[in-house]
């Protein structure tokens, strides 16, 4: 369920058309709906009411503050993996306590400023980390909360770079070695074992190796309660899928009951790390068809938006929904949409049949709330996008265009070369 619809044949997000956007803000441009992003943070966190839980929003989907601060205000904390999404989570407001920090390379510079703003745990993902993150509490004199985050070798059928709880993964302390880690980390005076997390991978289509996982998890529970060691906060992880295209994942509300089932009786509190199912659907990114083009082979139409805006056609060969903000009766044809980047890779879609738009108009690049800005980059020396929230009829720039002067600003020329 979104707030992207036509009326009379023209695309609104909320009360707002687009058309008013573009004119105003200009292309390329991400729009949020205020509506549907609170509506997906409430439908998630509502679908575990029944048990003690804490939704912390992965930043790393969108950690726009303005977003930030929304889920914040709606109860939730942040998932963090990196000391400029801790700052971000608690620029945004969201409570230090609400917030867990994952990631297989945390420096020490960035476990300093967790344990000086008292996150609630660090995800740990080998038993080095656990040493460095002992050490730097042992040097602040503080202890520091943690889960460890476990490898539980269950394949989450998605794309193999969004895939992380395989064995031949990076990611966490493997299952197998998961109980004499806990035993190491109770000899250690500076941790506080507090938790078990994982994480199995992205826009997962089924509820199966989730329950899979969960059952892993339980009968390692049990193992560490037999030791004396008691786990409060079971973390596990993000990865519900979204509809791109035809997928159709489990609703949060089948989600939640497949994973209730199996953790019935437990005595933990739940944290979640959903991002794409909050925001992803949330979320599109707006551009102008720059020049429409034929080859002897292709027909393309070169937009504005290229891979620096949204990398995830060229990176994992993503489908995202492409749609004109004019829905008129006319014919479609099949086209590439490129970008201007100077890079074949350069695509936002590829044989995609279109309604025939001519160069001027422009076009919605649907489901881009989640991975879409964040993995944005200057390459080419392109500003990055705007970024625009609506709300009712009301919408607001919550991240301005950057400008040429941006781009430079951080350089220097050494004295040298004056
Ligand atoms: N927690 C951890 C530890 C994660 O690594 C991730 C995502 C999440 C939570 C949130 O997962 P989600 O609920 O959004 O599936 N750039 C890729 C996705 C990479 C996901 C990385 N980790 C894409 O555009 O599809």
């Amino acid at each position: 369920m979104h707030h992207f619809q036509f009326r009379n044949g023209e695309l609104y997000c909320e009360e707002v058309p687009l058309r008013e956007i573009v004119q105003r803000v200009g292309t390329p441009c991400y729009v949020y709906s205020h509506a549907t992003l609170h509506h997906h943070f409430s439908v998630f966190d509502g679908a575990f009411s029944e048990v003690a839980h804490l939704t912390c929003f992965a930043v790393k989907a969108n950690s726009n503050l303005a977003i930030l601060r929304l889920f914040g205000t709606l109860g939730g904390g942040a998932d963090i993996v990196s000391g400029g999404e801790l700052f971000r989570a608690l620029k945004a407001g969201i409570p230090a306590r609400r917030i867990v920090y994952s990631g297989v390379g945390k420096t020490a510079e960035e476990i300093d400023y967790a344990l000086s703003q008292g996150i609630l745990m660090f995800n740990i993902e080998s038993m080095e980390e656990l040493e460095a993150v002992n050490a730097r509490a042992a040097a602040r004199k503080c202890r520091a909360g943690i889960a460890l985050r476990v490898n539980p070798d269950v394949d989450p059928q998605t794309h193999p770079y969004i895939s992380t709880g395989l064995s031949k993964n990076k990611f966490g302390v493997d299952i197998e070695n998961a109980v004499k880690a806990y035993q190491k980390a109770r000899t250690l005076e500076h941790v506080e074992i507090c938790g078990l997390g994982c994480h199995i991978g992205s826009q997962l289509v089924r509820v199966e190796p989730f329950v899979d996982t969960m059952k892993r998890l339980r009968i390692l529970l049990e193992r560490l309660d037999g030791l004396g060691i008691s786990i409060r906060y079971l973390d596990l992880g993000g990865g519900l899928g979204i509809p791109y295209d035809r997928e159709s994942p489990p609703h949060p509300s089948e989600y939640a009951e497949a994973i209730l089932e199996e953790l019935r009786g437990l005595p933990c509190t739940l944290i979640f790390e959903p991002g794409r199912v909050i925001v992803g659907n949330a979320g599109i990114l707006l551009t102008r068809v720059l020049y429409t083009k034929e080859t002897p082979t292709r027909g393309f139409l070169v937009v504005d938006a290229a891979m620096n805006d949204l990398i995830r056609p060229s990176l994992y060969g993503s489908y995202h929904q492409i749609q004109p903000l004019r829905k008129e009766d006319v014919q479609t044809r099949v086209v590439d949409v490129v970008g201007p980047i100077c890079e074949s890779g350069d695509f936002l879609a590829r044989d995609r049949e279109l309604p025939v738009v001519s160069s001027g108009e422009c076009l919605a690049v649907m489901s881009a709330g989640a991975y879409g800005f964040t993995m944005s980059s200057n390459y080419n020396s392109r500003p990055r996008a705007a970024e625009v929230l609506v709300k009712d009829r009301d919408w607001f720039v919550i991240r301005r265009r950057e400008t040429w002067e941006d781009l430079v600003r951080s350089e220097s020329i050494p004295d040298f070369l004056q």
